[in-house]
């Protein structure tokens, strides 16, 4: 089983088995206990597909009620609760006024300590006049919005309203290039991108607007127009007859929309997501299941109640934002804080002063933060006053004990449970997770699944592997309602990449994972060529043609390296055209290989290590090594066996030694 991570944290998972309670005081006031969890479980296993249903009804407003829960007649293609009618907008946001019309939905705070708030009621009203303002600009249901914006309220408004008139939208990341906003509106075929003049990162200016006009410029014809919000009021460029300022055009809107009833499949949003291809795929994901999947995981995992203040970190740009951001917390009537800028600014300290100012009570992050800020020390947190805190979450790639043994110290103070979430763009939702007052946690292990996700592990022939630690696919043996419906525009590539493996049976998740002997899942990392830098999913093949897209170089083979804050590092092994540069050439052209490379994807994907070489280790039939370079990468002792390669020799040079 090849996997992405190294020999040395496989080793420190494989004899971790230290295992943490929760304590009585969050058991008693938990929404789910022992015997509440196996009451579900136990529905589950008795009857999925009723199972689901019952919760479809009970957890969310539906205009026209389902009267089939799950369609199999086209698998792995499932539909879920199909004949419904709802609104996902209406869920987040009607639903409330009448309860909690003057609660605050969305509290904020700006790098530079600029703080606004919105409650229910203006929320809805914010979200109604942009939906209206998108119908004035002829945009209609199942249409395509691409949203490329800063982590400020108006990028939650724009996903709003898009549901809101059954828009499709599909957010792209503000760290992603010009080059990729192309692609991604492209392959969308969108006809609106709304955006900002430009967001605040780490004291600079994220050029927002600039990438929008560069994508533009280069492609990406079908946009017609760009709302634009004014965030940083910085000089940019507008261009009369196709730009609009957002205030603008919401001064002139009604507060007031009907929503659009949609059906349950109706897609709410599309995700791109790196594979093992070089082309991002559109993860396409419905109305209806994956708003119950958003919703149902926030009250099971993160145990959300009305007087919690939930902040998840995750920008909108990825699936975590869309879910435990824009949506999951949204549709309970939850409080949410949302942070525009950078974790160290003005310094180490800041994610705990916003958790001690604004009284976080459930707070949502990734491993690489945790590693991040406990490199900085325990100084930072302890100026912090955090006895708010309730409840922690780690997501994104397999948090390292040590890591999490930091996060249960010094922020939860040994008390706080830990939940370690496992899901992907793809699944919508959590998927494997403790719940909090009723699963022990183990440091590193992700637990057991919820209730209906019927997650295993199988061997390569699809049987599944019954000795404890013994490693294998992850698998889902049964469809559940927030997982994806296809990958835009290419239903082939959906059926190839999760369901071919195993004869359509089983979703294949592209994990490697085991469980141990008391059925714990430890998830050990992808079996594919995709990396998880930072927690955010890079394909080592779109790097490589990043890099072969720069005028000076041949070839290039892209693996990834341990990192310890990043997790994984990206390592590029180059040949050039024309004669191996050395000495100062070679450092000038690693410098401008990096910047072509955050140029053309976004500065996540630049590598760390740049290795010139004369040639790729490749055997006779041209297939290149991988397995090789991956152990020079990680500096390891070579143990594969060389002598089938067509050019043995270049294994010193690749290793840096000649
Ligand atoms: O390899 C797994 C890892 O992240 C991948 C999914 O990435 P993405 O679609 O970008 O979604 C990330 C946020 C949900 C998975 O295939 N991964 C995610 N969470 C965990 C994880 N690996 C181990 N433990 C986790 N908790």
């Amino acid at each position: 089983m090849s996997s992405a991570k190294s020999h040395e944290t496989i080793q420190s998972v494989l004899s971790e088995n230290r295992v943490f309670d929760p304590t009585a005081d969050f058991v008693a006031r938990a929404r789910l206990d022992a015997a509440k969890l196996d009451a579900l479980h136990a529905a589950a296993a008795k009857d999925p597909v009723g199972f689901w249903a019952d919760l479809a009804k009970k957890e969310l407003a539906w205009q026209t009620p389902f009267t089939e829960a799950l369609d199999e007649s086209n698998a792995p293609n499932y539909r879920w609760f199909a004949d419904g009618k709802t609104n996902v907008s209406v869920n987040c946001l009607d639903r409330h006024l009448a309860t909690r019309g003057d609660k605050i939905a969305i509290r904020f705070e700006g790098e530079k300590g600029d703080t606004r708030h919105y409650t229910y009621k203006q929320l809805y009203a914010e979200v109604c006049k942009l939906a209206n303002g998108l119908k004035s600009l002829g945009i209609r249901a199942g249409d395509r919005v691409v949203i490329y914006m800063p982590m400020v309220p108006e990028a939650v408004i724009a996903m709003q309203a898009c549901a809101r008139i059954g828009a499709v939208h599909s957010v792209v990341f503000g760290g992603f290039s010009a080059t990729s906003l192309k692609d991604r509106i492209e392959d969308a075929g969108a006809r609106l991108v709304i955006t900002a003049d430009g967001g605040h990162r780490g004291g600079n200016i994220v050029e927002l607007k600039k990438a929008v006009d560069d994508a533009l410029a280069a492609g990406a014809k079908t946009i017609e127009k760009v709302v634009m919000l004014k965030r940083t009021g910085h000089e940019v460029p507008f261009i009369e007859g196709r730009d609009l300022w957002w205030h603008e055009l919401m001064a002139q809107q009604a507060d007031r929309c009907d929503p659009a009833w949609v059906e349950a499949e109706h897609p709410l949003f599309l995700l791109y997501t790196s594979g093992s291809t070089g082309k991002p795929k559109g993860i396409q994901h419905s109305s209806a299941g994956y708003l119950l999947g958003a919703t149902l995981t926030c009250q099971w995992v993160f145990d959300l109640r009305d007087d919690d203040v939930f902040w998840c970190t995750a920008d909108v740009g990825w699936i975590t934002g869309h879910s435990y951001v824009a949506y999951g917390p949204l549709s309970n009537g939850a409080t949410i804080l949302m942070y525009e800028g950078a974790p160290t600014v003005p310094d180490a300290g800041r994610f705990w002063k916003l958790c001690q100012d604004h009284g976080v009570t459930i707070f949502y992050t990734a491993p690489t933060a945790i590693r991040a800020l406990m490199k900085l020390g325990d100084s930072f947190p302890a100026q912090y006053d955090l006895s708010k805190l309730r409840l922690l979450g780690s997501v994104g790639e397999p948090i390292n004990p040590e890591a999490w043994m930091w996060y249960h110290r010094v922020i939860g103070k040994e008390k706080l449970p830990i939940v370690d979430t496992w899901w992907q763009t793809e699944t919508g939702s959590i998927m494997i997770a403790p719940v909090p007052g009723a699963v022990p946690t183990k440091p590193g292990s992700c637990t057991k699944p919820l209730p209906g996700i019927f997650a295993d592990v199988v061997d390569e022939s699809g049987e599944p592997v019954k000795e404890a630690n013994a490693g294998g696919y992850l698998v889902i043996r049964k469809p559940w309602p927030s997982m994806l419906r296809t990958i835009w525009g290419d239903n082939e590539r959906y059926i190839k990449t999760y369901w071919a493996q195993f004869g359509n049976k089983y979703y294949v998740a592209g994990d490697s994972a085991h469980r141990d002997a008391d059925g714990y899942f430890w998830i050990m990392g992808r079996v594919d060529d995709v990396l998880n830098v930072s927690g955010h999913r890079l394909g080592t093949m779109e790097v490589e043609s990043a890099l072969v897209a720069h005028p000076r170089v041949a070839e290039a083979a892209v693996v990834g390296r341990p990192h310890e804050v990043k997790g994984e590092a990206v390592f590029a092994f180059v040949i050039c055209k024309g004669a191996r540069p050395t000495g100062a050439e070679a450092e000038q052209l690693a410098k401008e290989l990096r910047d072509h490379v955050a140029k053309q994807i976004g500065a996540i994907a630049k590598p760390d290590d740049i290795r010139f070489a004369d040639n790729l280790p490749k055997t006779r039939s041209g297939k290149i090594m991988r397995r090789l370079l991956r152990s020079i990468a990680r500096g390891e002792a070579i143990t594969q066996d060389t002598s089938t390669l067509e050019n043995p020799a270049i294994v010193d040079q690749l290793a840096g030694k000649a």
